[in-house]
């Protein structure tokens, strides 16, 4: 198997879509030449603000490090969701995507939530329509429907099951072993969830992430080349992860060596592990919580190119401007929150 060649798609005429590039705009990322003393300066507004409307930051591992530097809470898809889920602030600024905050949005309905800058979209969540997938569920109508967190709120609301990276095969074990199982949107996350359930009823959308899927199998080769004691570590966005399954089963990778993970799943991972040397394949945001938690140990990017623009639309002046102005705000209708709720509880439920 190819490793962009993966799981089938059922009935749906993947011919037809119109091409996932064409659906979104990157933005250009931005160099911020802030003195150490003016950030200093800009997180201490930060915080004063967040006490001034009672407000949460939350920030996601690919954030910039002074924007993960500042926040209340800094984690996976999962962990934020679950931040969102609990917290008594009347605000949530969440530094990350728009489907993140989206997510917070519908969870905390009563709460304002702001994204400060609303080009922070997501290559993956902009892959799949509403409409794309009531054609798909059309077509196979007893299928339960698995939707990964990065999809709009439509998506979600579409959906039996929400999941992350950090429970997606967690979720599928849930669902009876006979009814097969429309995951969607990312097709290298459906392999590895099919590999790890042992389940030959998952049927792939073939969405992915434009930045995970650079992270390509000769980027891997390389890496473990000039550094062969290096545990590899790889999102399971990745579009390596199919070539590098095949290998870690037949031994051209190392097995005990080689791990499919979550951000917060690495950082749990990493601080298990007697290794000292990691190589890392997924956004490089995630390297700054690796470095500063683990200071004795060394870290490789599989792909030092794999940067999320998305993500690094946050700055810290965006972020005070969200503060001082509440807007941009994230809202969803409560006819689409309602159902989308029910796909986010039930994963919340199993995490
Ligand atoms: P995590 O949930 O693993 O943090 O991943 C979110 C994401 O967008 C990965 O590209
Ligand atoms: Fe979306 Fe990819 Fe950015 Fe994650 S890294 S937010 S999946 S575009």
């Amino acid at each position: 198997m190819r490793d962009t060649e993966v799981l089938g798609t059922g009935v749906l005429d993947t011919e037809a879509l119109p091409s996932f590039e064409a659906r979104y705009t990157i933005p250009a990322v931005e160099t911020i030449h802030d003195s150490p003393d003016e950030i200093r300066k800009k997180q201490q507004r930060v915080r004063e603000l967040c006490a001034k409307h009672n407000a949460i930051l939350l920030a996601h591992h690919y954030q910039r490090p002074e924007v993960q530097e500042v926040a209340d809470a800094v984690a996976d898809s999962l962990k934020l969701s679950q931040a969102a889920a609990k917290t008594n602030a009347d605000v949530i600024v969440f530094c990350g995507v728009h489907f993140m905050a989206e997510t917070a949005a519908i969870l905390c309905p009563e709460k304002t939530v702001l994204l400060p800058d609303l080009r922070a979209g997501c290559s993956l969540a902009a892959s799949i329509t509403v409409e794309e997938l009531r054609i798909w569920k059309a077509k196979l109508p007893d299928a339960v429907v698995v939707a990964y967190i990065n999809t709009s709120a439509a998506v979600k609301a579409e959906s039996d099951y929400c999941c992350t990276s950090a429970n997606a095969a967690k979720v599928v074990r849930a669902i009876p072993a006979d009814r097969p199982v429309l995951f969607l949107p990312d097709k290298f996350l459906a392999y590895v969830v099919a590999r790890q359930t042992q389940r030959s009823n998952i049927i792939a959308y073939p969405g992915y992430c434009h930045v995970h899927k650079t992270i390509r199998p000769e980027h891997v080769v390389e890496i473990l080349k000039e550094h062969p004691d290096a545990e590899l570590l790889l999102h399971p966005e990745c579009g390596c992860v199919s070539s590098c399954m095949a290998k870690a089963a037949d031994g051209t990778l190392p097995q005990e060596r080689t791990f499919f993970l979550s951000t917060g799943g690495m950082l749990r991972h990493i601080s298990d592990s007697p290794a000292s040397e990691f190589a890392v394949g997924t956004e490089l945001g995630i390297l700054h919580q690796l470095k500063k938690s683990f200071p004795e140990k060394k870290f490789y990017p599989v792909n030092p190119d794999a940067v999320c623009a998305f993500m690094k639309t946050i700055t810290l002046d965006r972020v005070l401007r969200s503060l001082e102005t509440m807007s941009p705000r994230v809202t969803v209708p409560e006819e689409i929150a309602r159902k989308a709720r029910r796909a986010i509880d039930r994963m919340l439920e199993l995490a």
